[in-house]
C-alpha cells in the first residue's frame, strides 16, 4: 500500500495561562480548553462540518480527572464531533500532542481516516508535573536512572556540565532574546491570529482570556543575572531560563491531500518526515539532536535544506545545545524561533508540540520561499521528536480557489 499525502490545513491554540490560582484557567477544565479549540478549528474551516471529523486524537501528560477518560473521545462528544467520530488519548510527556499529530497523520496516510483534528492540552495548574505519578523504586534502587532524572530542572543543570562552554551567561542572552522576539512578535499582531479567545471564570469574575500570560517584554540581563537557581545551589538554571509552568491546549487539522483538493481546501504544510528517538534521562534535553538527525536522513535533506526551525524551549541550555551541534548562529540564528519561544509563550506540556507546528504554520505564510521547517522538542525520560514539514503555501493554491469558485456559484 503507497502511503497517501498528509496535509495541514489549520491550527489554533487557547491562550497560554500561568499554572496555579493566578492563572486565568484555574476554575476552568483541561476537557473545555480541548472543546475549545477543536470548535474553533471547524468554526475557521466551514468546508469541514463535524460529521466529516472522522478521528481526535488528543494527547496530554497526566491522563486522569479533566485530563482522563480518553479525553479524543470525551471531547469528540463535548464539541459535538459526530458520534462516528473515533478519539484516542497518548501520552509521550512533553511531545503527547506532536504524537497525537503524528499518530493521527499516519492513519491518514495509511488510509484509515480522510480527515482528522490532534493536539494537546496540559493544565499544569491542576496537574502539577508528575505529582500523582508512582515511579518504580527499581529506578533508584537499581540505579537505571539518577533523581536528576525525574526534575527537569536538574537535567538542565546537567546540560551545563556536559557543554561547559555554554555559560548562564549564554543561557540568559537566549532567554532575554526569546522574550523580545515574542515582545516584537507580539506587537506584529503575529500571536493574536493562533489564540481562540475564551471567556472564563476567575476568583476576580468573568475574564477573556486572550493573551499569554507569561511573557515577560521588560526582561534584561540585569534583571536576569542574579535570579535563584532553584534545580541547584550555585546553578545556572533559573525561571528566566526555563519554561514555566502553564496551562494551555492547541490543535490542529489534518486531511489527506486528496480530500484537501476534494473540498477547496487551502493546505498549509505537508508532513514530509518524523520521527522520536530516546538519549540519557540524567539529559534529556538533548533529546531533539538524534531526533532531527534521523528525521533528516529520513527525509533526505540537510540542516542547510531547513529555512525555518521550530525548538521548544524547554530550557535555554538545551537549545543551545541543539544550536551547537547543528552549527546554528548562537544565540540569535534567524531561522530558529522567530517570533520567541516557549520560555516567553510558556509550556503547557503536551500542546507545545502543535503550538510549534502553528507558529511553523503562520512564518511559512509570511515567507513562502521557505520550502521546509523543523519542528522538535526535548521529552522527559529521554527522547526527542522531530517533524519536517513542506511548505504549500504557493502549490495547491490554484486548484483550493477554483473549487471555492465552483462552491459559490452553486449556492
Ligand atoms: C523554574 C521554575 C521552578 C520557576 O517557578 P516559579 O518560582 O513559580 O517562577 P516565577 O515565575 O514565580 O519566577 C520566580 C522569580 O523569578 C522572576 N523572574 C522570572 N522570569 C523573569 C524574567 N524574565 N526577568 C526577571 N525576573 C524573572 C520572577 O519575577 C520571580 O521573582 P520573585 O520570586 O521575586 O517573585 C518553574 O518555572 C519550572 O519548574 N520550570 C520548568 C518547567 C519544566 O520543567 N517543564 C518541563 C520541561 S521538559
Amino acid at each position: 500500500m503507497k502511503a497517501r499525502e498528509v496535509v495541514l490545513v489549520d491550527g489554533v491554540r487557547t491562550a497560554f495561562g500561568r499554572a496555579g490560582e493566578k492563572g486565568f484557567f484555574w476554575q476552568t477544565r483541561a476537557d473545555d480548553l480541548v472543546v475549545k479549540v477543536i470548535r474553533e478549528l471547524l468554526r475557521r474551516n466551514p468546508e469541514i462540518t463535524p460529521d466529516m471529523v472522522e478521528e481526535n486524537f488528543w494527547g496530554a501528560t497526566t491522563q486522569e480527572k479533566d485530563q482522563g477518560l480518553t479525553l479524543g473521545r470525551t471531547s469528540a462528544i463535548l464539541a459535538g464531533l459526530s458520534e462516528h467520530c473515533a478519539g484516542a488519548s497518548v501520552d509521550r510527556m512533553c511531545a503527547s500532542g506532536m504524537t497525537a499529530v503524528t499518530t493521527a497523520a499516519s492513519e491518514i496516510a495509511l488510509g484509515a481516516f480522510d480527515i482528522a483534528i490532534a493536539g494537546g492540552v496540559e493544565h499544569m495548574g491542576h496537574h502539577p508535573m508528575a505529582a500523582t505519578a508512582d515511579p518504580n523504586p527499581r529506578f533508584l534502587v537499581d540505579r537505571l536512572v539518577s533523581e536528576d532524572a525525574l526534575v527537569m530542572g536538574k537535567t538542565a543543570e546537567n546540560l551545563h556540565d556536559m557543554f561547559p562552554e555554554i555559560t548562564k551567561e549564554m543561557a540568559d542572552e537566549y532567554a532575554m532574546l526569546s522574550q523580545q522576539r515574542t515582545a516584537k512578535a507580539d506587537k506584529d499582531g503575529k500571536i493574536v491570529q493562533m489564540i481562540v479567545p475564551m471567556s472564563v471564570y476567575t476568583p476576580e469574575g468573568w475574564v477573556v482570556a486572550d493573551r499569554d500570560q507569561q511573557p515577560r517584554p521588560e526582561t534584561t540581563m540585569e534583571g536576569l543575572r542574579d535570579l535563584k537557581t532553584p534545580f541547584r545551589p550555585m546553578g545556572k538554571v533559573t525561571a528566566g531560563n526555563s519554561s514555566g509552568l502553564n496551562d494551555g491546549a492547541c490543535g490542529v487539522l489534518l486531511m489527506s491531500r486528496e480530500k484537501a483538493a476534494e473540498l477547496g481546501v487551502q493546505p498549509k504544510m505537508k508532513v514530509v518526515a518524523y520521527t522520536y528517538a530516546g538519549v540519557r534521562p540524567e539529559v534529556m534535553g538533548l533529546g531533539p539532536i538524534p531526533a532531527t538527525h534521523k528525521v533528516l536522513r529520513l527525509a533526505g535533506l540537510s540542516m542547510n535544506d531547513i529555512g525555518l526551525i521550530e525548538l521548544n524551549e524547554a530550557f535555554a541550555v538545551q537549545c543551545l545545545a541543539f544550536m551547537r551541534e547543528f552549527k546554528l548562529k548562537m544565540p540569535d540564528e534567524p531561522r530558529l524561533n522567530p517570533w520567541g519561544g516557549a520560555i516567553a509563550f510558556g509550556h503547557p506540556l503536551a500542546s507545545s508540540g502543535p503550538r510549534l507546528m502553528v507558529h511553523l504554520m503562520h512564518e511559512f505564510a509570511e515567507d513562502p520561499k521557505v520550502k521546509y521547517g523543523l519542528t522538535t522538542m526535548c521529552v522527559g525520560l529521554g527522547q526527542g521528536g522531530s517533524v519536517i514539514w513542506e511548505n504549500l503555501r504557493n502549490s495547491d493554491k490554484k486548484a483550493a480557489g477554483k473549487k471555492r469558485a465552483a462552491r459559490k456559484k452553486n449556492k
